[in-house]
């Protein structure tokens, strides 16, 4: 009998109701949600863009500023640390960056039986200083004239060891002459010399400078393309420009 009295706890399932307030609630997300997620989505884009136009206007007020540092058209360029310097042959030195790529597009010229020649690659701003004024007064031109042939000192692309004059081993007299376009050396750089990261600097269309066939600027890194940005922007919109 007292076995019957004993009380024993079972173990049972408990109904539970949502209460009204929470089943509204989760009612409201599941139509809310997929707003919400469409909204999130919107905004990050709309965010996106302001964030690419502004850099992209950074970058614009970064270049104008570039353009702003001119002097004479050429743009500003610092000098390259020695430590950067490599040498290629008596007074031809360039950015250790550009030179297994020189050296390369010589050898491929040669075996298509045109010989380049390196007719002046790095120089320092002092150099550049003496070419700069040396010759203007020596040709009685005032800055703006010379400017068209020669960078003033700390402006030119040469001082940061990615420039390089180049001339043909066969027809030296068109060494820094315009007719050397005229050279089996400038039209096979004009065809092959891309594939070594080389481009004219100075062509036709530029507004400040005379065309210089024979000066050639490497941008295969990085580093190289960075500095000169700013040129090929104006390159660039001087072409849209024309065309
Ligand atoms: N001849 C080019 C413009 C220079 O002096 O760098
Ligand atoms: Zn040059």
């Amino acid at each position: 009998m007292d076995e019957i009295n004993e009380v024993v706890e079972i173990p049972f399932a408990e109904r539970k109701y949502l209460k009204e307030n929470n089943f509204k609630t989760m009612k409201f997300f599941v139509y809310f949600l997929p707003f919400l997620i469409i909204f999130t989505y919107l905004c990050a884009i709309t965010f996106n863009t302001h964030l690419k136009k502004k850099s992209s206007n950074i970058s614009n007020i970064e270049n104008i500023k570039n353009i702003d540092s001119s002097i004479l058209g050429h743009l500003p360029y610092e000098e390259i640390n020695n430590e950067d310097l490599v040498f290629i042959e008596p007074h031809i030195w360039v950015h250790k960056d550009m030179s297994d790529a020189l050296l390369k597009m010589r050898k491929e010229a040669k075996k298509d039986g045109v010989n380049l020649i390196f007719l002046s690659g790095y120089r320092s701003i002092k150099l550049q200083e003496e070419i700069f004024y040396s010759l203007k007064s020596l040709r009685n031109q005032n800055a703006s004239e010379r400017a068209r042939v020669s960078a003033p000192p700390g402006y030119s692309e040469h001082s940061t060891g990615f420039a390089i004059d180049i001339g043909d081993g066969s027809d030296r007299a068109t060494d820094f002459e315009v007719n050397f376009e005229n050279t089996s050396a400038f039209k096979w750089l004009n065809d092959n010399a891309a594939r070594f990261h080389f481009r004219l600097s100075f062509n036709r269309d530029h507004k400040n400078v005379d065309y210089e066939p024979w000066h050639w600027r490497y941008e295969g890194s990085i580093e190289a393309l960075k500095i000169f940005e700013a040129s090929n922007r104006e390159l660039k919109n001087a072409t849209n420009l024309i065309n």
